[in-house]
């Protein structure tokens, strides 16, 4: 560092300690996070290079060298056995091969390496709070909370309702008690039980949790009003002795299977890796199956499995220097949100749309997340210009995690509310009792008449090649389509004198409707848009009536019969064909020549086989989510986790999401629980 940088440096640590205190205080006291735990290791990290550079002035009350936060009031403070260290991180497998570079460096400097690669106890890094249990002669004696790594919060009232955490060690299964044994491990909130504690709360109009790990630190720290079915929901995993361990068990792995002898719950995923390529092998599967485990996790760490080496390498002031935590891409950032619009679907929904300033999230910059819908909105209580959390996971549109309130400011803005008219049209919108979708009901409205037409224009329907999004935009704007039927009026003529459409363009594009008149009864049939209606129960329904006028004929409970075709589909297609607006529409589409041969009727119920159809699951469904693959599986189909375009369908439970949403976008059928069971009736 230049002199001339050094007060510079020096002013920078200064804020930095004081912020990564007041962090500190706000995740492990408060249970409030403000930032996310990449940022807060970011700004760790920046510290930390400060004073590489300036050792000697490192500040006493510096966060580097200290973990945790002072205990909060009410509970008695104890010390640990021994310090309750931190992890080393790694961000990157480049950091995670500089750590064992450095493991084996160190060893053969010390004169303990040999030439092969090292063996490191790999396990998923829990994200829940850290404890430890004291036992005395075998019986659980007392539990602290992790604190300031030097003295814990006695929460051994509460733990002792932790059902997985033993309340006398299992010396018939195990190994004979120590007479004093210090295990670690970490209480965690499975997510089953962390959703129905935050419905619950918001029930009551308490503030839902802001995830499971502040969750489970929450609940074991409750100090009146003790909920126990909460805290037997609790669930604690052992990974760690402090104290007590018997001379013969040398390895991290060995005091996995001792602590799983005495009847604590170890993670079962925890296993040996060579080096640091399996390492980072174990650490991609752990990323892939992230999304099935129970509980939380955001990383894997990976300790030195033999002791003796552990010992030779030691421990650092805040962390051991033979074990790192090896994190996943921060899928998680903040940023402010610069305003709140209401945008309109192809079925006329409004949906909240956070427009923010532009963030990095996971290697892409976001500047869009959806709200979803206004109960939503009042349940996170977003407003415009506040600081909040986004995430993204996978490849799905980027969410609204929660507000981070204490940075609202005095001029914050009231709560947001859908405007009641459509910001398109003008319409009054509509919000039927039982429906958590306000809607435009203008089927005129150019908002919906420029989504409908996106879809009769897509691959599935009517395949119009060069009706793409601006030139949609166009036609409407201008005039020259107000309804679907007018797209098949256009002239070369009028498309030429569109801006920026050149003569063959035009040509091209004529052509192309004339082509796709020649179309199919399930293609006309998604075409039309009608809820519920895409390609395959077209197709069901196409096969089971011929034609479409047996179809404009049929009653709702007719309708019913095909096979496949549940009450709702049935109500939604009857409605549709009686509005004499659609069926006018119809018959002009007919008039200007789009026609297709009658379809084999097939009353046998086939739909076409599932084989190899990609499924993805969303939202919560009444059937459990084992069930429902067991069930796609079964029919041929196949389950995927994230949506793309090469996902043939996704069932969409209740309170589904921004996967809904890519679908949405993309295009993808999506299925409700009745489409879903229709389809498998349907499927041989
Ligand atoms: S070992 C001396 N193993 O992560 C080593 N910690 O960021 C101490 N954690 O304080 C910890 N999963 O609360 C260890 N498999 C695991 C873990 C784990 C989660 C927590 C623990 C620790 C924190 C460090």
């Amino acid at each position: 560092m230049e002199p001339s940088d050094i007060p510079a440096a020096r002013h920078r640590m200064d804020v930095l300690v004081e912020e990564l205190n007041r962090h500190n205080r706000l995740y492990h006291a408060l249970d409030q996070p403000e930032i996310s735990d990449a940022e807060y290791d970011a700004l760790l990290r920046e510290l930390q290079a400060l004073e590489a550079q300036l050792a000697d002035e490192i500040r006493p009350n510096s966060p580097t060298h200290r973990v945790g936060a002072p205990a909060a009031e009410g509970f008695e403070t104890l010390p640990h056995l021994s310090p309750m260290l931190s992890l080393d991180n790694a961000m990157d497998a480049d950091e995670m091969r500089a750590f064992d570079d450095r493991m084996k460096r160190m060893l053969a400097e010390a004169g303990a390496g040999d030439s092969g690669s090292l063996e490191y106890a790999a396990e998923p890094k829990l994200d829940g709070a850290g404890v430890e249990l004291v036992y005395e002669e075998g019986r659980f004696a007392r539990g602290l909370t992790r604190g300031d790594g030097q003295t814990g919060e006695d929460v051994t009232a509460n733990l002792r309702h932790v059902l997985s955490i033993p309340l006398a060690l299992d010396i018939e299964k195990g190994r004979p008690a120590p007479s004093l044994l210090s295990v670690r491990g970490e209480v965690v909130l499975p997510l089953p039980a962390f959703e129905r504690l935050n419905s619950a709360r918001r029930e009551v109009e308490e503030e839902p949790f802001a995830n499971p790990r502040n969750a489970a630190a929450g609940s074991l720290r409750m100090i009146h009003d003790i909920d126990l079915k909460r805290l037997r929901s609790l669930e604690f995993r052992a990974y760690a002795v402090a104290e007590g361990r018997p001379e013969d068990i040398t390895t991290q792995m060995d005091v996995l299977a001792m602590l799983d002898g005495w009847d604590f719950v170890v993670t079962p995923e925890s296993r040996l890796c060579r080096g640091a390529d399996e390492a980072i092998a174990f650490h991609d599967e752990m990323r892939a199956a992230r999304g099935e485990l129970p509980i939380e996790i955001d990383g894997t760490v990976f300790k030195v499995n033999d002791i003796a080496l552990q010992e030779q390498l030691g421990t650092l002031s805040r962390s051991p220097r033979w074990a790192i935590a090896f994190k996943f891409p921060p899928e998680q950032a903040t940023t402010r949100i610069d305003s709140i619009e209401a945008q309109v679907g192809r079925t006329g929904a409004l949906t909240p749309v956070a427009k923010l300033e532009p963030v990095q999230v996971g290697g892409v910059t976001v500047s869009n997340a959806s709200l979803h819908n206004q109960d939503e909105i009042d349940r996170k209580d977003v407003r415009s210009g506040d600081r909040v959390v986004v995430q993204r996971a996978g490849d799905v549109i980027p969410q609204v995690v929660r507000v981070l309130l204490g940075n609202r400011g005095e001029d914050c803005p009231p709560p947001y509310t859908l405007p009641i008219h459509c910001p398109v049209c003008g319409a009054e919108a509509v919000r039927l009792a039982g429906e958590v979708v306000t809607r435009c009901p203008n089927l005129d409205c150019p908002a919906q008449l420029k989504n409908n037409l996106r879809h009769l224009a897509a691959r599935s329907a009517l395949d119009v090649d060069g009706l793409g999004e601006k030139l949609i935009d166009q036609l409407v704007t201008t005039g020259l389509v107000g309804q679907l039927s007018d797209l098949f009026t256009l002239t070369a003529d009028q498309l030429e004198a569109l801006e920026r459409m050149g003569a063959k363009s035009a040509v091209n594009l004529v052509s192309s409707l004339e082509e796709a008149r020649k179309t199919t009864l399930p293609r006309f049939l998604t075409a039309l848009g009608i809820r519920h209606v895409g390609e395959t129960l077209a197709e069901l329904l196409a096969s089971h009536f011929g034609d479409l006028e047996p179809i404009l004929a049929a009653s709702a409970e007719e309708l019913a019969l095909a096979p496949g075709v549940g009450p709702t589909i049935a109500e939604s297609v009857a409605r549709f064909f009686e509005d004499p607006r659609n069926r006018a529409e119809v018959d002009r589409l007919r008039e200007l020549g789009i026609q297709w041969s009658p379809v084999e009727r097939r009353d046998d119920g086939g739909a076409g086989t599932l084989t190899g159809k990609k499924f993805v699951l969303t939202g919560s469904l009444s059937i459990s989510r084992a069930e429902a693959k067991k069930r796609i599986e079964a029919a041929g189909g196949k389950l995927v986790s994230s949506v793309s375009k090469k996902t043939d369908y996704v069932l969409a439970g209740e309170n589904a999401g921004s996967k809904r949403d890519k679908a949405l976008s993309l295009g993808v059928e999506i299925l409700d629980e009745e489409a879903f069971e229709a389809l498998l009736q349907g499927a041989p």
